[in-house]
């Protein structure tokens, strides 16, 4: 009896334990399924503003290839489209939608934020009237439900929200990936061409209008040919150039402040990042005219084709480098720098946290030196292959990398037979 009693006992000790295992492994299952992305719990809305519950997640929509079944994850997609940024990173493209679509033949402004730039973002929709595609960044803690209701209540009190803008949401614990939000914003923006902005930047005249007037240039810029770059300005003193609002609105007003010295080219003690636009002469110019002197460090703002140039490199983090290396591999790969004779932009001040940004600047500009070596031998490689090199398309390739890269006109002369 007692020997029956003890394993009966022990019968349902193991039940309990094996119940216990299953239960065990279950829960763990539910929470560490890779596919079940219980980490990013991030809720969109839909335009109105209203809280669809539906966790993007979970409302997937898998790309189909033509001639497979199989369909593709989106994160999956995502994982190897912007492989080079740091993952994981949780991208929601069109979490806010502009309706109706923009006309295809529109400039999109292609532009980052995070939440302390809000204010001058909704300026800048204000302003524009125009397609807008942004990338909002939000770090991955308990402040991002906050941001997005910020986010709602604007799209709920202005109505060009809604008619002129994109809002591509990436939540991840990565700050300042400016090149990968960069190409976030720029590869789901929904027109032919795109201008590459700061968000700080007010536009402060109506370029579009004005390109009408120099359809040489268009059709450069629509074979791929061309990158139009706006000039940048910014006030001396940084408490006069806060309010947009007082900003200039023609290249005559312009003028008469940086003759009276308030106003000179953005970053004036930085020359090379502006200097290629050459403001002497644009002070004088009634026509668009091509940089000549072009610099590695060069970063002006541009419009461009979406579909025809280089993408923004993703492996720079952070200040430094990073739009610079957008606009190095541009000028590579055999784009001109045209510059707009009456449209500028100017800088709306603010204060800055700068410690972050030099260190930030010494670990970039290392990177930078590598990534102009790398880039001119593969852009090198791919001309002789194409047939480029040789032809007017190589010539930045050809003037730039014998300039900078010490090695390159030996390897080039060993290359060619
Ligand atoms: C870029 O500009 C800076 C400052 O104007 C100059 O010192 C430097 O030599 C230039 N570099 C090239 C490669 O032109
Ligand atoms: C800039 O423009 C001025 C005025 O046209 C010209 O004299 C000067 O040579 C240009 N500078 C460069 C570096 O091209």
């Amino acid at each position: 009896m007692m020997r029956v009693d003890y394993s009966f006992s022990r019968i349902a000790k193991y039940i309990f334990l094996g119940y216990l295992c299953v239960s065990v492994v279950y829960i763990l299952h539910r929470f560490y399924d890779p596919n079940s992305q219980k980490g990013h719990t991030v809720t969109p809305r839909n335009p109105a503003g209203h809280l669809s519950q539906l966790p993007m997640a979970k409302t997937p929509r898998p790309h189909n290839w033509p001639n497979s079944e199989e369909p593709v994850e989106q994160q999956y997609l995502f994982s190897k489209l912007f492989s080079e940024s740091m993952q994981p990173t949780n991208l929601i493209p069109y979490y806010y939608k502009m309706d109706p679509a923009p006309p295809k033949k529109e400039i999109t402004v292609a532009t980052l934020i995070t939440s302390d730039r809000f204010h001058v973002f909704e300026k800048l929709v204000r302003n524009y009237k125009g397609p807008i595609s942004v990338a909002l960044h939000v770090s991955d803690d308990n402040r991002k439900d906050g941001i997005l209701d910020r986010l709602a209540q604007m799209y709920e009190t202005n109505p060009l929200m809604k008619q002129y803008v994109d809002v591509h949401l990436i939540v991840d614990k990565y700050e300042r990936q400016f090149n990968y939000w960069r190409n976030v914003a720029r590869f789901f923006s929904r027109t032919d061409y795109f201008l590459l902005l700061d968000i700080d930047f007010y536009l402060c005249t109506d370029f579009r209008k004005n390109l009408d007037s120099y359809p040489e240039l268009m059709e450069r810029l629509e074979a791929g040919q061309a990158a139009i770059v706006l000039p940048a300005f910014e006030y001396n003193v940084l408490d006069e150039g806060r309010d947009a609002a007082v900003f200039p609105k023609t290249k005559e007003d312009l003028l008469e402040l940086v003759q009276d010295e308030r106003i000179d080219m953005f970053h004036k003690s930085w020359q090379r990042g502006h200097g290629s636009t050459n403001y002497t002469n644009w002070y004088q110019s009634e026509e668009p005219y091509m940089v000549t002197d072009y610099n590695y460090s060069y970063e002006p703002y541009v419009i461009v084709k979406k579909d025809g140039v280089p993408w923004c490199n993703e492996r720079f983090i952070g200040y430094g480098g990073n739009k610079a290396a957008c606009l190095y591999e541009i000028y590579l790969s055999g784009v001109e720098y045209w510059i707009l004779p009456n449209d500028y932009i100017i800088h709306q001040n603010h204060d800055y946290p700068l410690t972050t940004r030099k260190i930030e600047r010494n670990l970039n500009k290392k990177i930078y030196e590598n990534f102009r070596e790398e880039a001119c031998f593969r852009y090198f490689r791919n001309m002789v292959a194409s047939g480029a090199w040789g032809t007017p398309k190589g010539e930045n390739l050809r003037r730039e990398c014998t300039k900078s890269v010490a090695s390159f006109q030996k390897v080039v002369d060993e290359f060619q037979p």
